[in-house]
């Protein structure tokens, strides 16, 4: 790996997104909404997919459809595009293949888990949550509240929605069993100290649950370097098909029950996958984990399209890529700070200090005086920009704010296919909303 590096051009370390390139790559960034160009700032909703994506996925249905395992051709394809997804998705995770498993979205696979690790769990054990998260990371575990099983749940910093280490350090004890946290809310865009909670909760004998699907498209995950025992993410939020991906430890793999049939294999991964897969869009993760490995091979020197990134590179081609698209992010999240900070009657949820762009995703929580989230949002959707409003899952978050009961907030969320101008736009739009 050490040659690798080495051989990887310097410019590497300043690594530059090129963003006109990465728009060609999305057929759908050119769609038109009365007259306007569409600004897609859902992403944290699920984001577009590049032209490869949808080839693979046709490609498939096309030429390899057909169940796994069979004695003859295009079942022998479709293993292969299994094996491939896997590889690809060890390649973004930092892990190995066999660590991966695949399943129809993020939800479904942490309800697997929670049930399993509940199967042995009772009265006395404690599961730590927070009300940072996403419910996909707090319902699966407070399920296993009729085991008799104690939730707890860490409190946030309500001037800057961080979560309050003091508070997690409070309620963690040997009681605690679980630990489960989100690495970004999808809310808010706060990023977490994941690594140093992980570390409390290995140190307190707990595993570690690591929501990743809203940090998935900001930032490179190394699951090693965190030392999580799971984490879970879903393709479609970032540039890929309606998939989830779990990474677990092989050790828990193997350890813990899940929920089978019989006939499915008793190996890892396989044993955690549920009936036949979505084989169409596992290949479309394939293409996916390709194209942001291209953007790191565009971003450490300009290739021509027949220069495709070889899969040996691929991580490091990948941690290149999220270097070019953070810088990029921080920019617009930047511009976006400054502009929000000068609307009357705007107020912002989450870190607005522009010295701790780092501690936040490009995804904007916000409230404007005397106007409901979803009319605002509708407003803007009719000029063609696209934003969500509500409590998008983030259920706790919203009630802890206090604005459950006035429709939430309206989210705008880039991602690194957005652009300044779509920044002044939409900051454009909410002067004249305000
Ligand atoms: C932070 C976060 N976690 C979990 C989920 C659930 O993901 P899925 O739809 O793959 O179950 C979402 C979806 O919005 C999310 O934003």
């Amino acid at each position: 790996m050490t040659t690798l590096l080495n051989s990887l051009p310097r410019t590497d370390l300043n690594a530059k997104l090129d963003v006109a390139w990465v728009r060609s790559q999305f057929p759908s960034l050119s769609r038109t909404i009365n007259g306007q160009t569409a600004a897609f700032l859902d992403g944290p909703g699920g984001t577009q997919v590049t032209q490869s994506v949808i080839d693979a996925i046709w490609y498939y249905l096309k030429t390899s459809n057909a169940n796994t395992h069979g004695q003859y051709v295009t079942s022998r394809e479709t293993d292969e595009i299994i094996a491939s997804a896997r590889s690809a998705m060890a390649d973004f995770l930092g892990c190995v293949a066999d660590e991966v498993v695949l399943g129809p979205n993020m939800t479904s696979l942490t309800f697997a888990i929670s049930r399993s690790i509940g199967r042995e769990l009772g009265p006395g054990d404690e599961i730590l949550l927070t009300h940072l998260d996403h419910s996909a990371n707090v319902s699966p575990w407070q399920a296993l509240e009729e085991r008799g099983v104690k939730i707890q749940f860490v409190d946030i910093r309500k001037g800057d929605c961080t979560l309050d280490m003091d508070d997690l350090a409070r309620k963690l004890s040997s009681r605690t069993k679980v630990v489960a946290v989100g690495y970004a809310s999808n809310a808010v865009g706060t990023i977490n100290d994941v690594k140093t909670i992980i570390r409390i909760a290995h140190d307190a004998g707990a595993v570690a649950y690591v929501d990743a699907v809203h940090y998935a498209p900001h930032g490179v995950i190394d699951v090693r370097a965190l030392d999580c025992d799971f984490l879970a993410c879903s393709t479609y939020k970032f540039f890929g098909p309606h998939m989830g991906v779990l990474y677990g430890k092989r050790e828990h793999l193997e350890r813990l029950h899940p929920y089978k049939v019989r006939p499915n294999t008793n190996e890892v991964p396989g044993r955690w996958e549920m009936g036949t897969l979505n084989h169409e869009c596992i290949a479309g993760i394939t293409a996916c984990v390709g194209y942001l490995a291209e953007i790191g091979s565009k971003a450490v020197s300009p290739t021509t399209d027949d220069q495709r990134p070889t899969t040996r590179l691929r991580r490091e081609l990948l941690r290149t890529a999220y270097r070019a698209i953070q810088s990029h992010e921080r920019e617009l999240s930047l511009r976006m700070l400054r502009g929000l900070a000068e609307i009357p009657g705007l107020r912002l949820y989450g870190i607005s200090d522009a010295k701790r762009v780092a501690e936040r995703c490009p995804t904007f929580a916000i409230r404007i005086e005397g106007r409901h989230p979803a009319e605002l949002s509708k407003q803007l959707g009719e000029r063609g920009i696209f934003t969500w409003d509500g409590n998008y899952y983030a259920l706790n978050l919203t009630e802890r704010l206090g604005v459950e009961e006035d429709g939430g907030f309206l989210r705008i969320g880039f991602v690194h296919y957005n652009t300044e101008e779509e920044v002044d736009r939409v900051l454009g739009e909410l002067r004249k909303l305000a």
